[in-house]
């Protein structure tokens, strides 16, 4: 068995322990020597928006991310900006196009802000990519070497839902700040007086929606091309609401780093949330990111201090005996996550905290989701149905439902 504990480069940096990373985002131990398509874990989360020099900005104010590299016109690239931002263990790629011309700018009119490349590390590009071409992928980027004075990284990239997709990078002989193309760069942006050290340690998952129908395809592909496993299964009468259901299936890569849940809208009497994210995104895309916190309230509350909006949870949610019985006990009083509209759900193996941003950007797409997870290793089956009740309450304001 491979051992569990050696932490990849990234969480060394961020100081973050064997046990931290297993109580944060669930990690199993598993045997990398038989997985046809070995995933060390994330290695960034690239984004496409309207204006990167802002969100930027936005991501470093709110979310307490740390600028620690660049890309722009002032070092050769005369076709966008990017910035690399890091929280913990966690990458963000921020990306915008400067030249009018740049297809970075096509993808934001057609999809809006959102998700372009989950990129994930790995130990060997080459045997990823013999093995995905051999399960029928698309490979839209052959392996490759790229290197600067740093040293050399080689990648390659497949075809995921939509236009989204996954970029596989081995970064052992690279030191360099991101990627060759990238320099160093630190931000004059101070944080607030008080402020956390950081506001997440790490990515717990990523959800994908697709299209109806389409579901079971792509649990397929991650079975078949990478090697993921299933985790937790979520059908109809769970997960819906008077108005408006999905489907929802979980995938994860060997030692669980890396977690895909994949949500398909179901029948219902209107449109749900998944259909409302397909019109607005023009397609399949990556619909929320979770990211991991171990202390979910006092992040809840420099978030809203910065002004991070999150959807509301009844009351009702709270008050519901059925809800408390099931939960038990937990580590603070119910009134302390009632103020914040945390949600909790419990399974045969402990439980969690979890709440959801309002989307982060214009269109109703992309949004993020605190996870503090204590021994479940589930994705809050328990809080769906409550959850869409609340998604579909902001729908409807929308106009949408
Ligand atoms: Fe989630």
């Amino acid at each position: 068995m491979s051992d569990t504990t050696e932490l990849t480069e990234q969480e060394r940096d961020a100081d973050l322990s064997a046990e931290q990373l297993q109580q944060l985002v669930g990690l199993v131990e598993y045997d990398a020597e038989k997985d046809p398509f070995p995933v060390t874990g994330w290695d960034a989360i690239v984004f496409v928006v309207g204006n990167a020099t802002q969100a930027a900005r936005y991501y470093m104010s709110a979310w307490g991310m740390v600028l620690e590299a660049y890309s722009g016109p002032e070092n050769g690239n005369r076709d966008h900006k990017a910035f690399v931002l890091r929280s913990g263990s966690i990458r963000f790629v921020i990306k915008g196009g400067v030249d009018p011309d740049s297809p970075l700018l096509d993808h934001q009119r057609r999809h809006g802000d959102g998700v372009v490349d989950i990129s994930l590390e790995v130990p060997d590009v080459d045997r990823c990519i013999a093995q995905a071409k051999k399960a029928g992928a698309t490979v839209v980027e052959e392996p490759h070497d790229i290197s600067d004075e740093h040293g050399t990284v080689r990648l390659a990239s497949i075809a995921t839902y939509g236009e989204t997709r996954h970029t596989i990078v081995d970064r052992s002989k690279y030191d360099g700040p991101y990627l060759p193309g990238y320099v160093a760069r630190t931000s004059t942006f101070t944080k607030r007086e008080g402020a956390p050290k950081r506001i997440f340690q790490a990515l717990d998952h990523i959800v994908g929606n697709v299209e109806m129908g389409k579901m079971d395809e792509w649990v397929a592909f991650y079975n078949r091309v990478m090697g993921f496993v299933n985790m937790a299964e979520f059908i109809g009468d769970d997960i819906a609401t008077d108005y408006s259901a999905l489907m929802s299936k979980v995938v994860a890569n060997g030692n669980h780093r890396v977690k895909f849940p994949l949500n398909e809208p179901a029948a219902g009497k209107k449109k749900s949330q998944i259909d409302e994210y397909l019109d607005f995104y023009r397609g399949p895309g990556a619909q929320h990111l979770a990211l991991a916190t171990n202390d979910i309230l006092r992040t809840v509350d420099e978030l809203r201090k910065e002004g991070v909006e999150f959807l509301a949870t009844p009351d009702s949610y709270y008050e519901d005996p059925e809800l408390r019985a099931r939960i038990g006990e937990v580590r603070v009083p119910i009134e302390e996550l009632k103020s914040r509209g945390i949600l909790v759900d419990r399974d045969e193996d402990g439980y969690l905290l979890q709440i959801f941003t309002r989307p982060l950007g214009d269109r109703p797409t992309v949004f993020f989701e605190l996870i503090e997870r204590h021994g479940s290793l589930g994705f809050g089956k328990g809080n769906f149905k409550a959850l869409f009740v609340a998604l579909e309450r902001e729908q409807d304001i929308r106009g949408n439902l």
